[in-house]
């Protein structure tokens, strides 16, 4: 049995891959961790690009750094089209599809993890670049990306992994 909490403080951000692809029954199992997450309403509006071709690849590279040479990544985006919207919200309108492609893409994250494959959340990238070259509709939000693969001698853990406030600092009792 995973001990939960031990595999979450384990899993850190890689930032070095090896070219090893990752087994197709692994991917697999990652991407079926995203599929029963839990998204508002159940409306499911995740979008998952598995960018893997040689092609792909180095499309995405020439848009950002930060595919930090995995052979395959993740591009979780959101269908606008299809997630749910919180008409209640202080923001009127304001669509819940970021909220579940980013509880999409942390079940595969952590899903990686247990199988002993690293990834990194990765945010800083042109998305209107990203759009044009993958020619994503209007509706495709993009969430974001997700080298993922087997760790290089280089990808170790940051200084920031150890960094976490204490929880006096981040909760409140009420
Ligand atoms: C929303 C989000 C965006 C991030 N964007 C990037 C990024 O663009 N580039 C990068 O190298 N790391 C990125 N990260 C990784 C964080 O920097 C990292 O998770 C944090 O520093 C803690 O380190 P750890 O994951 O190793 O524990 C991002 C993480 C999140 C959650």
């Amino acid at each position: 049995m995973t001990d939960f909490l031990k595999l979450c403080k384990e899993r850190y951000s890689v930032r070095s891959f090896t070219d090893r692809k990752i087994e197709p029954e692994k991917l697999q199992k990652i991407l079926e961790a995203g599929r029963v997450a839990p998204t508002a309403v159940n409306f499911q509006p995740q979008v998952i690009y598995v960018l893997q071709s040689p092609d792909a690849v180095s499309k995405m590279a020439s848009v950002t750094p930060y595919m930090f040479g995995a052979p395959q990544a993740l591009l979780v985006c959101w269908d606008e089209n299809i997630c749910w919207k919180n008409h209640r919200h202080e923001e009127d309108g304001h669509s819940a599809g970021e909220m579940d492609a980013s509880i999409v893409l942390t079940q595969m994250m952590l899903q990686a993890q247990e199988l002993g494959i690293g990834s990194c959340w990765v945010c800083s990238f042109d998305f209107k670049k990203t759009r044009e070259l993958f020619n994503l509709p209007d509706n495709i939000k993009i969430a974001a990306l997700m080298p993922i693969g087997y760790a290089s001698a280089q990808g170790v853990p940051s200084d920031r992994h150890e960094k976490r406030k204490p929880l006096d600092e981040t909760v409140r009792y009420l």
